[in-house]
């Protein structure tokens, strides 16, 4: 007998991780692409180019009330100054993962769309640190936080009903790093070493898969990507709940990281209120409601 009440056979789990699919050939170009620093924007209209559905969304979505463009945007070179190229990067990323990502996760005490609404909130967080801070942050962080809590959906595919239930009970009343910690317990593994994997899998850069692996983590030694998105991932709730009060500190574990990220946590304030602001904005963007 095991630690583990549950323990799940790894290589089965690996298994409905590759039922995950493909993410769509441009969409993981894209992606590596413009985590390389010296990349070039025709490469990046390139690679568009060849994928004409994700042409037309990028296209619409630059023409969006959201975006509100002086003229029609009608070009890819366009539509990525007027979205921004991280924001680009998200929206051809979501059009690939919304679906899966919508899915109520019992696993989880989530509901339809729950699990989606975080991700574009820590996925817009991100996008507003990264331009807050004063190191230099990569412009994938944007999409390692919009897919950081990945691993959750292949968890709650792959478990059955009885294992769901004690999780379920666990997640309603734990978060971080407790909930870590009973996964680790009940199944013997968690959801950010999955999401890792899937993100591996799909061959995403190594600043994506580290950022997914150690979005839990406070250490000031995580990367800029991966800092952002441990901060990004722990504004969700404030982020969320726009009728509280600006909370006047970061939540506390974090301000050594936001400090790591070279902005004084002072700004917390007006940093989630731009990062409310700009959510609100967005949100229709990516389908949420
Ligand atoms: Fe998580
Ligand atoms: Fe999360």
């Amino acid at each position: 007998m095991t630690s583990t009440t549950f323990g799940i056979d790894r290589a089965a789990l690996l298994e409905t991780a590759q039922g995950m699919g493909a993410l769509p050939v441009t969409v993981s170009q894209l992606v590596r692409l413009v985590a390389d620093d010296d990349y070039e924007i025709r490469d990046l209209v390139g690679i568009v180019s060849l994928d004409q559905s994700l042409m037309a969304s990028l296209l619409r979505q630059a023409n969006s009330a959201a975006s509100a463009p002086v003229a029609p945007v009608t070009t890819i070179r366009d539509a990525a100054v007027r979205l921004g190229v991280s924001s680009l990067l998200s929206m051809a990323l979501a059009a690939s993962v919304s679906d899966k990502m919508n899915a109520a996760l019992p696993g989880y005490a989530m509901s339809e769309g729950d699990l989606w609404r975080e991700s574009v909130a820590a996925s817009v967080a991100a996008d507003v640190l990264r331009v807050k801070a004063s190191v230099d942050v990569p412009v994938e962080a944007g999409t390692a936080a919009l897919l950081h809590d990945l691993g959750k959906v292949v968890l709650s595919a792959h478990l059955g009903t009885q294992v769901l239930e004690v999780l379920g009970r666990t997640a309603a009343e734990t978060d971080g790093q407790k909930l870590l910690e009973a996964e680790g317990a009940t199944l013997g593994v968690n959801h950010v070493e999955v999401g890792a994997m899937v993100a591996e899998q799909w061959q995403l850069p190594a600043t994506i898969v580290e950022a997914i692996r150690c979005h839990h983590e406070l250490g000031t030694d995580l990367s800029p990507v991966s800092a952002t998105v441990s901060v990004a991932h722990a504004m969700v709730p404030q982020v969320l709940s726009p009728d509280e009060p600006v909370s006047p500190i970061v939540p506390m574990a974090h301000r050594a990281l936001v400090r790591r990220l070279g902005i004084d946590p002072g700004t917390y304030p007006a940093v989630l209120a731009t990062v409310r602001a700009r959510y609100a904005e967005l949100a229709e963007r990516y389908g949420v409601d």
